[in-house]
């Protein structure tokens, strides 16, 4: 697949002597989506900041559809968007000149028309003319992204691009984020919400300390790392789990009345027929049963939390 980013061996170490990057690698392919999850601090913001050329590496390289974004600073910027995690914006100035002012900055001609198709498509066309100060913290987030793509830029940053927004324009901001990609546009996002990467992302990328642990494709990290869990209600309390289930090893409750198997999605471990067989062989009885799946969030909780360790 064409890469149309390419991050290679990327550091950064602050004026204040903080490694806030160690090492890395990252290639994205042209048109995917890429979700970047991580803890408060683990350099999402400081990676996207680098290869926007806001930020300057201290080792390493950055390349953006074939220009180097150091060497050919000017080239590389046009191709990228970025919605900022701060809210920055020029209280007085209409929404309109906003959002036009920064296609300008690009060198574009005006067009009004994609101005407007922008506007409306983040439901910010009846505020046109209002002045950035009177609206709201979600609808500054929206104008943010208008600002990105005003220059119909193909690799769109966003950084937490849903921070404050409310649950009905969350969904319309994902339900964008799909057609500018389907209109072949690269999206690099951060967010908080494990949901939003879920929803969204084709791959995702967890960052932690200043590396990045693993880029993986959804359904593969689900995969790898997803886990099943069975859990049988006992008609008889057990007071110790039985020998001809010790092989699985599987929890009891406390009160001897649950039974929990916990096993790979995939391939780890003799899976849950080869369990319930000899749950069956054992005579153990049970009044019912659940699975449950891990979710995204259980993974990445585990990835940071086994970091820690
Ligand atoms: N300008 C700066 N000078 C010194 N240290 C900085 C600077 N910007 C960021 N850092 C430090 O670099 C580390 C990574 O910060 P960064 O903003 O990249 O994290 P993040 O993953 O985006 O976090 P969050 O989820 O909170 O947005 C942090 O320890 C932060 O304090
Ligand atoms: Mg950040």
């Amino acid at each position: 697949m064409a890469s149309i980013l390419t991050v290679t061996g990327v550091s950064k170490t602050y004026a204040s002597g903080h490694q806030a990057l160690k090492s890395i690698n990252l290639s994205i392919a042209r048109g995917e989506i890429l979700a970047l999850l991580g803890p408060n601090g683990a350099g999402k913001t400081t990676l996207i900041s680098i290869i926007c050329g806001l930020v300057r590496p201290s080792s390493g390289t950055v390349v953006v559809d074939g220009h180097d974004i150091v060497r050919d600073y000017r080239a590389s910027r046009a191709l990228i968007g970025l919605v900022p995690q701060e809210l920055t914006t020029d209280a007085f100035e209409s929404v309109w000149n906003a959002v036009s002012f920064s296609r300008g900055l690009f060198g574009y001609r005006a067009d009004p028309a994609h101005i407007e198709k922008t506007l409306r498509a983040l439901s910010l066309w009846d505020k046109k003319d209002a002045r950035i100060m009177t609206l709201s913290g979600g609808m500054k987030r929206r104008l943010l992204i208008a600002k990105a793509l005003s220059h119909e830029p193909r690799i769109l940053f966003l950084d937490e691009p849903t921070a404050g927004v409310d649950v009905e324009l969350r969904r319309d901001m994902w339900q964008l984020v799909r057609e500018l990609r389907d209109t072949g546009v690269t999206v690099i996002l951060t967010t908080h919400y494990i949901e939003e990467a879920e929803e969204m992302a084709d791959r995702i990328g967890v960052m932690r300390k200043g590396e990045l642990l693993l880029v993986e494709r959804k359904a593969e990290l689900m995969r790898k790392l997803g886990r099943k869990q069975l859990t049988l209600q006992l008609q008889q309390a057990l007071a110790q789990v039985p020998a001809a289930l010790a092989g699985f090893a599987p929890a009891l409750s406390a009160d001897g009345l649950e039974l929990t198997y916990t096993y790979g999605t995939r391939g780890q471990g003799p899976g849950m027929v080869a369990f319930m067989h000899q749950v069956d062989a054992a005579g153990i009885a049970y009044r019912d049963l659940h699975t449950t799946q891990s979710s995204l969030e259980d993974i990445f909780v585990s990835l940071v939390h086994e970091e820690r360790a």
